[in-house]
């Protein structure tokens, strides 16, 4: 299968990044062919600007957005790696959704007023990290808001509703076993394509 992953954290060093070298690993010892969207490295500007948005309604498509877009028309399954910052996704990559996920690419209007989702068909497997602790995220709606935003919203309204998430929680304050023991779940996760 084709992978694209989607990696939004600015250290590669990170936890996030041995979560990446993890799904890298696996999927491609699995005989997957996996791609990699380092935001950061790429230096993404996550700002959708007027004249993005006026080429985007005339109907042309601003280079940067474009080659995303090729990108995600490319892959089967798109992989999101990304910390939990301010109960949500980092800006870099709610940018990335603003620009890359746009009309008449993700989604479109019908007729009857209702939305159609264009990239039926994909799947998803979205990995966060959190400093807080599993009982936190619930309590303070953490949990809701990315099944509301990311999960539904942002995947499920443009046709992908076969996702796959997990949160690794208190990641700075667990023992090195216990993360060791998170990549090992990102790795099942990984063996379930
Ligand atoms: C700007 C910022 C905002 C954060 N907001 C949250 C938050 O809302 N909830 C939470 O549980 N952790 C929050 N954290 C903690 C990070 O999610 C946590 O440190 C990270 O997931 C650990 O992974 P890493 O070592 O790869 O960075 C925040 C961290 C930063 C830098």
């Amino acid at each position: 299968m084709k992978i694209l992953t989607v990696f939004s954290h600015p250290n590669p060093d990170s936890f996030n990044g041995a979560v990446l070298n993890t799904i890298k690993d696996t999927m491609s010892g699995r005989g997957h062919e996996v791609k990699v969207r380092d935001l950061h490295k790429l230096g993404w500007n996550p700002i959708l600007t007027s004249g993005d948005l006026a080429k985007l309604y005339s109907g042309s498509v601003p280079d940067d957005i474009a080659a995303e877009q090729a990108e995600v028309r490319w892959a089967d399954v798109l992989v999101f790696i990304y910390p939990i910052w301010w109960f949500e996704r980092p800006a870099i990559l709610k940018g990335w959704f603003d620009k890359v996920f746009s009309h008449g690419f993700a989604y479109q209007q019908t007729k009857e007023g209702t939305v159609e989702g264009l990239l039926k068909g994909k799947r998803a497997i979205v990995i966060t990290t959190s400093g807080s602790n599993e009982d936190n995220m619930r309590e303070n709606g953490v949990l809701d808001s990315i099944n509301t935003c990311m999960i539904k919203g942002s995947l499920g309204f443009s046709g992908i509703q076969d996702v796959i998430y997990e949160n690794l929680y208190a990641v700075p304050t667990v023992s090195d076993e216990e993360r060791k023991g998170m990549l090992e779940r990102v790795k099942s996760i990984c063996e379930k394509l």
